[in-house]
């Protein structure tokens, strides 16, 4: 089956639900027996059978067939959101005492988990690369490293990393990958096919789609999945709700369509950006200016909708009235759903971050982030330009 019809039919077995054209939503939080000798079987096979939605779920299950098949994944596991999987998914890897190479531009919580709280609390330390160059990975690797952590296109500047060439460099060493697909999706790229053990993802950005549900999920061959079901899911009890993974088998139907058109979008906006007099500089994997477009049309498909730009002007006030000037772009900080929205990292980066920091993100408070929706491009650049035409 092609993407599209899998998304649509795989896992679906209507006759077993009256023909319902929807798959039933298995709201309950325990499953019963009708013997001894029946939970005792389910015992046995834990990470299989349904005995307590903790563990497991039909409708999520439902879900994670679906998203494992479309990641060529052998098994997916869904979470309550993103960072409840992204973080099974590092304790499930790394043990006291270890050393992580990851990219410096990831998501600021992942990368507070890392930087903070796993080294506090468990010894393990990070080293920190830009990822632009297979080389600093291989620098940074010490006798204890046991994980690469990517996130490619990476947040705010949506730098690549070649993961093909990383994914290589880990299996000679003996190293674990884990990657952040969320941006691209599995739709315009496949890192498990290019070598990487683990692919993580919040499903609250374009998997689900709509902006009503928070999610995650892991990916991988089954023995570490099964292992993370077992442990850091069961044990730490970040499970998805089954009505959220019943909104994520809708969206799913869609992602294809919805991508497709994300992307159209985002290409408009961002040509139309970078020919503006006041934009300084437009950060998009889509683009033939950005500096490693080339990897991008290796390694993707196509592109999603979130990018950044930075305006010509640093004068605060400006800045201000540009963003509050924008009609159809919201304020706010999540991404990947159907409406577009605006966020300045230096709303929020510059009460957590000192400037040197920031900076060093290869961030300014000029530094805009878009999240081009699914409405008509034509208008979202017109509302761009009149709150453009508002800049001195
Ligand atoms: C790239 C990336 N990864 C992970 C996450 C975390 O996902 P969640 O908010 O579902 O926990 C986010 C959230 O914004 C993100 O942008």
């Amino acid at each position: 089956m092609k993407l599209e019809t899998m998304l649509a039919h795989h896992g679906e077995d209507r006759a077993t639900y009256h023909g319902a054209v929807v798959p039933p939503l298995f709201q309950n939080s325990l499953f019963t027996f009708e013997s001894w000798e029946g939970i005792d079987a389910a015992f046995d096979d834990r990470a299989n059978a349904y005995i307590y939605s903790r563990g497991g779920n039909p409708t999520v299950r439902l879900a994670e067939e679906k998203i494992a098949s479309l990641a060529g994944g052998e098994r997916a596991l869904l979470f309550g959101s993103g960072m409840a999987a992204i973080s099974a998914a590092l304790m499930h890897v790394l043990e006291p005492g270890d050393h992580v190479v990851a990219v410096k531009n990831i998501y600021g919580p992942t990368n507070n988990f890392l930087n903070v709280y796993l080294r506090r609390k468990m010894h393990i330390e990070t080293t920190f690369v830009s990822g632009e160059d297979v080389q600093e990975f291989e620098a940074a690797l010490t006798s204890k490293t046991k994980l690469i952590y990517l996130e490619s296109p990476s947040s705010a500047v949506f730098s690549l990393q070649d993961i093909e060439a990383v994914a290589v460099l880990a299996s000679a060493n003996h190293i674990r990958t884990i990657i952040d697909n969320s941006w691209a999706t599995p739709i315009f790229q496949k890192p498990l096919a290019m070598g990487i053990d683990l692919e993580v993802h919040s499903c609250s950005k374009y998997l689900a789609g709509h902006s009503d549900l928070v999610a995650g999920v892991v990916i991988g061959r089954e023995r570490d999945i099964t292992d993370i079901a077992t442990c850091e899911f069961e044990l730490l009890g970040g499970k998805m709700a089954p009505f959220e993974a019943w909104l994520l088998i809708r969206s799913l139907r869609t992602l294809p369509l919805r991508m497709r058109q994300h992307q159209e979008n985002a290409l408009h906006v961002a040509r139309f950006l970078e020919q503006h007099a006041k934009i300084r500089r437009v950060h998009y994997p889509g683009l033939e200016s950005h500096p490693q477009y080339d990897l991008g049309r290796k390694q993707m498909t196509g592109y999603s909708g979130l990018l950044s730009f930075e305006l010509a002007t640093q004068d605060l006030t400006q800045i201000k009235r540009f963003v509050n000037s924008l009609k159809l772009f919201h304020i706010g900080v999540s991404w990947g759903g159907h409406e577009s929205l605006i966020y300045a990292p230096a709303i929020s980066y510059l009460k957590e971050l000192p400037l040197e920091r920031f900076s060093a993100l290869g961030l300014s408070v000029s530094h805009m982030r878009i999240s081009v929706g699914l409405e008509n491009a034509e208008d979202l650049i017109a509302d761009l330009r009149q709150s453009l035409e508002m800049l001195k």
